[in-house]
């Protein structure tokens, strides 16, 4: 499939990076049977998978700014264009051997999100963006799922980790979410999350606690398989409030709207008095 310039020179690091990983991979697996295990070696895959996709991205493009998980921010000559990088998404999996993890890499121009790749090395899907041109995975077209039904539903949710987030609200809202859809996954890649909304696979997906280069490239993904993203207020402020919600126009209403209804009923949202936990109970 013939790609942009651009699109190539991010497959192109993604698939250098996803390469280094996926040899990393190997030995994670034999270092789970060792009693040390292999955590220090998954922080060193991470930082080498990050300095390969800087190496890479710099070649072709020295000018633009680099803002990774794992190196923080690096100022370019150019102000206006800026990569966003998770070199690892999906590190407690990766830890275990799970094969579901990505290297994500957007592109940020004049504060828009205008390219995106996102691969995950261990089954070779590939999804890639551009602003205007349509979503990919494996050069096919994807389209976000075009089902209406909750119920029918299947929808993924981040989890906030021991120690840190709002548990309580936590609960509701995942309580809320068990009330109405189908199902409910937690896959622990943000990244990959967020592209499976794109390709149909999630109806929708929300989480709290995110960073920039988790929903970077996702946004994009998803708005380009026509789909929604939004904050879980409904707002543009996905970045600043660390928080995203996905899906079809349908999906992502309703899923708005349950979460708003769970955050009342613990007391957290806009509270008006009494109806909240009555629509969540009335709700089929
Ligand atoms: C994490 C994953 C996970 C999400 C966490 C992220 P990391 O990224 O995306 O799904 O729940 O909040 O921090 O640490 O594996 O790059
Ligand atoms: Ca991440
Ligand atoms: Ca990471």
């Amino acid at each position: 499939m013939p790609y942009s310039a651009l699109l190539n020179v991010m497959i192109k690091a993604a698939h250098r990076a996803g390469r280094s990983l996926k040899r990393d991979l190997g030995e994670v697996e034999n270092l789970q049977v060792s009693l040390k295990g292999p955590r220090n070696f998954v922080t060193a895959a991470d930082r080498r998978a990050e300095a390969i996709v800087l190496d890479e991205l710099a070649k072709a493009r020295p000018d633009y700014g680099f803002l990774g998980e794992e190196t923080g921010a690096h100022p370019g000559t150019d102000k206006a264009n800026c990569w966003i990088v998770d070199p690892l998404d999906g590190t407690t999996n990766f830890l275990h051997g799970i094969p579901q993890f990505a290297v994500s890499i957007a592109l940020e121009r004049n504060g828009a999100i205008v390219a995106a790749v996102t691969y995950n090395p261990a089954n070779d899907d590939l999804f890639v963006a551009e602003r205007g041109k349509g979503a990919f995975l494996n050069d096919r077209r994807i389209r976000v799922a075009g089902r209406r039904r909750l119920d029918e539903a299947v929808v993924a949710c981040g989890l906030p980790h021991a120690g840190r987030g709002d548990l309580e609200l936590a609960r509701a809202e995942i309580a809320a979410a068990q009330r109405h859809f189908a199902g409910l996954r937690r896959y622990g890649a943000a990244t990959l999350d967020l592209a499976w909304v794109a390709a149909g696979r999630f109806d929708a997906f929300w989480e709290r606690d995110l960073s920039a280069w988790d929903m970077a490239a996702g946004i994009l993904l998803v708005r380009e398989a026509g789909g929604f993203v939004s904050d879980l207020d409904g707002g543009d402020a996905i970045m600043a409030k660390h928080q995203i919600a996905a899906g079809n126009e349908t999906m992502h209403r309703e899923l708005l709207r349950l979460l708003r209804e769970a955050g009342q009923a613990t007391g957290k949202g806009e509270v008006s008095v009494g109806e909240p936990m009555l629509k969540l109970i009335e709700r089929p």
